[in-house]
This record gives C-alpha cells, structure tokens and sequence, in this order.
C-alpha cells in the first residue's frame, strides 16, 4: 500500500515537473555546451538520465529540454508545427539567409516551400549529378603528388563548396564563378571564428558603423555576394533554363498548387540556405569520414576490396549502392554527427511529453548525439563498427544524423550521395595515410562539430589505374 502510494506520488511529481538537470548558473551551462559540447551532453545523460534539463542563453531563458528515447524523439517530430516555433532559434540565420529562407518559414509556408525544394533533391534528378560530383573530387586531387601532405578538414570544403557551386546554383567556372567562390569561402571560413559568429548572436552588435565596423562590413560583403548571385538569376532567366537540370533551374521552373513560381528574393534566399546548410555540413563530415577510415585499417581494407570490385570506370549509381561503404558513411554519422542536436522547438502550448507536463515556453530538443549513443540500440556505441548497419535497421527515431519529421534535412540524400563518390573518387585513385596517429576529439566549428587537430594526411602512392574517366 505505501510502496503504491509512494510510486502514484513519483509519477505525479513526474508529470507536473521538468526533468531534472544541473543547477549550475545557465552562463556557465551555455558554455560548457559551447567550448565541450560532447563532454557536457554525456555527463548530463549519466548524472540525470533521460531526459535532462539545461539553462541556456543567459538568466530569465526558458529550460532546455534534451530528449534521446526513440519513443520521445518520435512523439516530438509529430507535434503539430501549430504547437511549436521553431524561430527562437533560427532568427539568428535570418542576416546571412534572409527572410524567405526555408529555415526561417514556419506552418503553411514552410510547408509549400519544402514541397517546391524538395524534387531537386531525390530520384533520378539527384543521381544526374553523380558524374559532375566525380569529376569535381578528380579535379581537385589532380595536384596531389605522392608524398604531398595536407588537412582533410581544409580541403573537403573547397571540394564541396565547388559541389554547390555547380550542382545547385549550376554554374560554371568562369569570372563571376571564382568571385562568388572566393567570397563566400572567405565569409563562411569568419563565420565559423568565435567573434564574428557572436555578431549573429548578440542583436546589439548589429549595428553599421560604416565599412570598418564588424557589421558594416558583414553588410557591404552580403551586398557583394547578394549582387552576383540576382546577377546570375537575372542570366538564367533571360536563358531557356527549362532543359537545365541544376538546383536553382528547377526551383526557377517550380510552381505551387497556386501555380506561384518564386520571386528573385526567395530564389536568392534559398540559394544562400542551401549553400550555408549543404557546405559545412557535408566538408565536417567527409572530414570524419576520412579520419575514421584511415584509422580502421580493417575497414579500409574491405572498401578497397569493395571498390576494386567494380571496376573500372564505375557509374555513380553502382557506387551509392556499394552496400560496405553505406554502411561506413552510416556509422560514420552515428559515432560523430555533425549536428548534435535537430532544430530547438519551443512550445507554444502546455504539452504532455514522455510522462511530463511541459509548459508553454519549454524548448525541445531531439538530441541526435546522445540517440545515437544509446547501448540497447547500439551495443558498444563509441566504437565504430560499420557492420551494425549491414546486420540491422534502425527505426528514424534511433538513427537520425538528418533529424526528422516535417523539418528533417532536405539534403540528406544528396549529400549522402556526395559523402560516398568523394570518398570512393579519393580512395580509388590515392593511397593516403593519417600523418599524425593521435586519438582526435569533437570539437565545435560553426554550425559543425568536426575533428580536432584537422586530420592531417599524406598522399603514400598513386593507384596503378585512374578508375574514374573525367565526363
Ligand atoms: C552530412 C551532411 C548534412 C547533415 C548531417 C545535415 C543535418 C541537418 C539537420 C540535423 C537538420 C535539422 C533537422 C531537424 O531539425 O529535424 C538539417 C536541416 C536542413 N538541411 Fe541539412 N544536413 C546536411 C547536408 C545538407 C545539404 C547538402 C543540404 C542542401 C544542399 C541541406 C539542407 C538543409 C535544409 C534546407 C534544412 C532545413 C529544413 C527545414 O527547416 O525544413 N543539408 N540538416
């Protein structure tokens, strides 16, 4: 009887409170989660379980629910978007992508947005890109001699950044190609630095000054950057793009149910999303990619051995279907995602959530890090075994590098895609080897969370036979 009453009274407790967590002042919990960011997680899931329960972004912020359950996880991504803002955190990309942004849509606007980007990105339209994808990798490792060194984490964002260049915004070299290439990889290389990314953060330091003033001369760079991109619009529009078969032509030609095309200022907008969303994120996780593999001399062996089984000259499509090299990219973004968390939500109603009663103004945070570090879904999860993903599936709820639901990456095939050709394309024509053997650690960069030390490698031979014939 009082066992009864003492459990009826816990689960109470339960449902009028939030989970618990640390007590330790939010500047110094917002920090750790910045300068730590695995660190922290881990020790909070095995101080208070799950789910736990931060302080973030200053005194009087609401509490910052982190959830890893699959059963949790799943409820939150079917909250209805009418429930939740998803803007507290994302009005910090809105100087950099600009209103229209997909990112910053909420309700029936994101809804009609994803549905007119969304195409570009699968089937048949994503696999015509796989050729271009290897061509570019090609190009880019061209120069690299045997015995040459260099950083993983330096080089994968000129590769990819070129990747977006061509396949998304679908241009092709020329002057107005390497200013836009230039500028952007320098404002998205300050982007990723403390001082300038704080700008983002801090409404205060928005302010213009003139051209030497840190905002003022983010303004007059965005304007450059901003003029190229409505000049390159303004060349596809006066050109037959119906035949062109890039990203911004398709969303030039898409309509809605309405039959509205979009306007020069959401294709800008877009354009800019996709580039801050698609280059980062897919250089970090090549970056890892390279460190893991090179680290595994076992799972390098059986790639080579899956690689040299196609062939030579391969089609793309052969090589995304390469079942040992899936399953590599897989647990590549399960043992260190990039993003560590999906995008904040705030309640805008009280919700019942995993026996809690969370208030209005609680924001939700479906934690892909420590998801994926769940030991009943993935015994002996801070090793990477590539083989759990051939031996089983899991359920978008326990393996969730892209998030989910109605927000979840739109880019996740394609850069899973563009993860295994650049991966395949370098393995098969270069022999490489980590220059340093130390063990690296996750640490934060921009939007990313990438390996320290920058994984330093040097080219050790060339392949007998190029496999991979330029178009
Ligand atoms: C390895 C590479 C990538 C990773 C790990 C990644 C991860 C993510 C995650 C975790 C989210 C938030 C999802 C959520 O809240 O549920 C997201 C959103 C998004 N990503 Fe990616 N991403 C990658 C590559 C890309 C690429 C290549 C593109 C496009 C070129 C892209 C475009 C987007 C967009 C537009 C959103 C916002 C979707 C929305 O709000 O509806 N991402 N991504």
């Amino acid at each position: 009887m009082l066992i009864r009453a003492s459990l009826l009274r816990k689960s109470l407790q339960r449902l009028m409170k939030l989970p618990d967590g640390p007590r330790t002042p939010s500047l110094l919990q917002t920090l750790q989660l910045i300068a730590r960011p695995t660190e922290f997680l881990d020790a909070c899931q095995e101080r208070y379980g799950d789910p736990f329960t931060l302080r973030v972004l200053g005194l009087n912020s609401p509490p910052v629910v982190f959830f890893s359950h699959p059963q949790a996880i799943q409820e939150i991504f079917s909250i209805p978007s009418s429930k939740l803002d998803f803007r507290k955190a994302t009005h910090v990309f809105e100087p950099l992508m600009g209103e229209r942004s997909l990112i910053l849509q909420e309700g029936q606007k994101h809804q009609r947005q994803r549905h007119l980007m969304m195409p570009p990105f699968h089937g048949d339209r994503m696999r015509g890109y796989g050729r271009l994808i290897c061509e570019i990798t090609q190009q880019a490792i061209a120069p690299w001699s045997t015995g040459s060194s260099f950083s993983i984490q330096k080089v994968m964002p000129e590769i990819t950044l070129q990747i977006i260049l061509r396949v998304v915004f679908g241009m092709e070299p020329g002057p107005r190609y390497q200013q836009l290439e230039q500028l952007l990889s320098s404002l998205l290389e300050d982007v990723t630095t403390p001082f300038y990314s704080s700008l983002f953060f801090f409404p205060p330091l928005q302010r213009d000054l003139g051209a030497w003033s840190p905002w003022g001369q983010f303004l007059r760079r965005r304007a450059v950057i901003d003029s190229l991109i409505y000049a390159e619009i303004a060349e596809r529009r006066s050109q037959d793009h119906e035949s062109r078969t890039d990203i911004l032509s398709m969303l030039m030609t898409a309509r809605d149910e309405n039959g509205q095309q979009m306007s020069d200022v959401e294709l800008r907008d877009q354009l800019v999303s996709l580039l801050l969303l698609g280059y980062e994120t897919t250089a970090a996780a090549l970056t890892w990619a390279f460190y893991w593999i090179y680290s595994s001399p076992l799972v390098l062996e059986k790639l080579h051995s899956e690689l040299d089984g196609l062939g030579d000259n391969p089609e793309p499509e052969a090589i995304a279907q390469l079942p040992y090299l899936s399953a590599v990219c897989s647990e590549i973004l399960r043992v260190t995602p990039i993003a560590l968390i999906c995008t904040p939500r705030l309640t805008k109603e009280p919700l019942q959530l995993a026996d809690y009663h969370l208030d209005t103004g609680t924001i939700l945070i479906p934690c892909i890090y420590l998801a994926h570090r769940r030991a009943e879904v993935f015994p002996e999860p801070q090793q990477f075994m590539p083989e759990r993903f051939l031996d089983r599936k899991f359920s978008p709820y326990e393996y969730l590098p892209f998030g989910g639901g109605y927000r979840g990456c739109i880019g996740t095939a394609f850069s899973m895609f563009e993860m295994k050709l650049v991966v395949a394309t370098i393995m098969s024509n270069l022999h490489l080897a980590l220059a340093q053997e130390r063990a690296v650690r996750p640490v934060r960069r921009g939007i990313t969370i990438v390996p320290s030390g920058g994984v330093p490698v040097v080219v050790t031979g060339q392949r007998a036979v190029s496999r991979f014939q330029p178009v």
